[in-house]
């Protein structure tokens, strides 16, 4: 590392246990702790996670780090402080959120996620990319999980930071997550390197099961045995957890997961209506056209079985179509 890295690590690192003692021991903290607290976060998650408070003042880090002789240009391209618009000097960038520090996968501090507390966008204002920070090369939490997604042979992928903090409260420790839903192959490589399987575990919504199928494929790109984790009633896994604990979690939505052909004939199904002849025959056509690759008969005659009591059509006739399919494939 040059000096300016190291400063910027160094500087992080206090920064970070400024805000935790914010939090913890401040009046300025209290808001936040609470807002914790409803959310249902324990204080050994915050400990572990050094979870912290930027308050709300203007110049509340500006003094922390000038007093310590840092160079603040320096911690404005690090993203801690910003130029003020009008005049000289600088003013806190995180103001009134709380704070999520963001470590490499060594546990060195290279980021910042500051949530707002309600409402408000930015939901999460984040850390610029720096030297240090490539949003693309970094997963959340994965210092701490790698230990245990080598020892289960399994990584769970989360969409968010809670999603793997309540997890990780509820004894599962393999959870990690990308800097919002774009996966990239960078990190399907990371994850390949530690275990060979890695389960999608993205949030109940319509964005969440989008960015599952955009991200299945980088995945098994890696040669990773991706599985996905079916969320309902739009819940997110955090909300899961806390709802209906963390057994309830791994057994049914963990050990539930199901293999991406599955999940991708799930997703085409929600875009048919069955009821209507149309609607059946254009999702047959579809699902065959999924099923067709399979390079063994058993799976696809498991899949075109299904899809033949779905449609109400015949599974020989299915078989012929998918034959079809195989051959102009060649
Ligand atoms: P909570 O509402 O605090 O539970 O957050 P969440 O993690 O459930 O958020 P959501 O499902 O909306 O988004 C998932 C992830 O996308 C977050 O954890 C962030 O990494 C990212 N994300 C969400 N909103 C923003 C935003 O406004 N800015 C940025 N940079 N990232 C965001
Ligand atoms: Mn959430
Ligand atoms: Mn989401
Ligand atoms: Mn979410
Ligand atoms: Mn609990």
């Amino acid at each position: 590392h040059n000096p300016e890295t190291e400063r910027l690590l160094q500087a992080y690192e206090l920064t970070a246990k400024l805000y935790h003692y914010l939090l913890k021991n401040t009046e300025y903290g209290k808001a936040a702790i609470e807002y914790l607290r409803n959310r249902g976060m324990n204080d050994k998650a915050i400990d572990h996670f050094q979870i912290g408070y930027a308050p709300a003042g203007w110049s509340t880090l500006v003094q922390f780090l000038t007093k310590r002789e840092f160079p603040l240009a320096e911690m404005e391209k690090g993203g801690l402080i910003s130029a003020r618009n009008e005049g000289e000097g600088y003013v806190d960038r995180f103001r009134d959120r709380v704070m999520f520090p963001i470590k490499n996968s060594s546990g060195k501090i290279i980021a910042f996620a500051g949530r707002i507390m309600g409402d408000g966008q930015p939901k999460y204002l984040n850390s610029p990319e720096t030297r240090l920070f490539n949003k693309s090369r970094v997963l959340y939490n994965m210092d701490h999980a790698k230990a245990s997604i080598r020892k289960k042979g399994q990584a769970i992928l989360f969409e968010g930071y809670g999603d793997v903090i309540s997890a990780w409260e509820h004894g599962i420790q393999n959870g990690v997550a990308g800097m919002g839903t774009a996966l990239t192959e960078n990190q399907a490589r990371m994850l390949k390197s530690l275990s060979d399987e890695v389960i999608i575990c993205y949030d109940g919504d319509r964005a969440g099961q989008a960015a599952a199928l955009k991200n299945l494929p980088i995945l098994e790109s890696a040669g990773i045995q991706a599985k996905v984790a079916l969320l309902t009633d739009g819940l997110d896994p955090d909300e899961f957890i806390r709802k209906h604990g963390g057994d309830r979690f791994t057994h049914q939505i963990i050990e539930g997961a199901v293999p991406p052909l599955k999940f991708r004939l799930i997703n085409l199904k929600k875009n048919h209506i069955l009821l209507e002849e149309g609607g059946r025959i254009a999702y047959s056509r579809e699902a065959i056209k999924l099923i067709a690759p399979l390079s063994s008969p058993t799976e696809r005659e498991v899949y075109l079985r299904e899809l033949a009591s779905e449609v109400h059509v015949d599974f020989e006739t299915l078989k012929q179509e998918c034959n079809l399919e195989r051959q102009q494939m060649q």
